[in-house]
């Protein structure tokens, strides 16, 4: 409850500074203090959305916007909410404590469900499956994800920082001295350390791998998957949102909005 209250008044105060920013905020609801009491709706409060825009078709730069799968539900649910809605990008490692925080009202971004991230944020309902892969080069000797974990195996293996394939790997190979995991800001610099042959795979979720593996030649992903797991939007403990979002989020998933968002971004097979 505290934390839900603190985060209002960060928002509130981003938005004042938004609204003075704009140029026209302060002197004007200073001078007519009733206005704001009148009706809590005359002055919509807006959801701020922490993400990593390096994750397509999730969330990736458009021109001089952030778009993809996350963006536009979260989008439609702030909607259907009545909240005004931003994105915040920055590193995904910082999205958990942007919430904790208060800095943002919820993150959203491809982010799987884990024990560990239960311990300090709350998760709406799952609204996507996540699977983690393997990217190789074409031909490479490592054919399958148990050639990781081999008995004698010594592979450098890229993630990006704070992510479950970060987690995995660094206790599946770097634990138990099966390798060295080279961590990246981005997957596409892991991706591209891959393609200049600097490391030798890249532990990343399936639609951003394909995505990356379209975009540049000579890569393949493993058909072995390393864990399926569950994508949800988090929240700051006990926040009200999550039960508002999983109420809106359930009526985008019935009446087909979050499936044609999808169908946007992803080719169906
Ligand atoms: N699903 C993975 C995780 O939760 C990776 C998510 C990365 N998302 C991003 N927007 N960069 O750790």
């Amino acid at each position: 409850m505290k934390k839900f209250l603190k985060g209002i008044l960060v928002t509130t105060m981003v938005v004042a500074m938004t609204a003075a920013l704009a140029g026209c905020g302060g002197a004007d609801s200073a001078a007519q203090p009733e206005a704001a009491s009148d009706s809590e709706s005359a002055q919509k409060e807006t959801l701020i959305m922490a993400t990593n825009a390096e994750f397509p078709p999730y969330e990736f730069h458009e021109g001089q916007g952030i778009v993809g799968i996350d963006a536009e539900i979260a989008a439609a649910i702030a909607e259907k909410l009545g909240y005004g809605f931003e994105i915040e990008d920055m590193a995904f490692d910082s999205i958990i404590p942007a919430v904790t925080s208060g800095k943002a009202s919820f993150g959203m971004a491809g982010m799987t469900v884990t024990e560990d991230r239960l311990e300090s944020v709350d998760f709406s309902d799952s609204y996507a499956t996540g699977v983690q892969v393997v990217i190789v080069k074409e031909g490479s000797e490592i054919t399958s994800v148990d050639d990781l974990f081999a008995e004698g195996a010594n592979h450098t293996v890229g993630v990006q920082t704070g992510t479950t394939g970060d987690i995995y790997a660094s206790g599946d190979i770097e634990k138990k001295d099966l390798g060295t995991i080279d961590r990246y800001n981005k997957g596409a610099d892991a991706v591209q350390s891959l393609v200049t042959g600097k490391i030798d795979c890249v532990i990343i979720d399936r639609e951003p791998a394909k995505e990356f593996v379209a975009a540049n030649e000579g890569l393949k992903i493993l058909d072995t998957e390393y864990a399926v797991e569950d994508y949800a939007i988090c929240f700051a403990k006990d926040s009200e949102l999550t039960e508002k979002v999983n109420g809106a989020l359930k009526e985008l998933i019935a009446d087909g909005t979050v499936q044609a968002i999808v169908d946007k971004y992803i080719n169906a097979e």
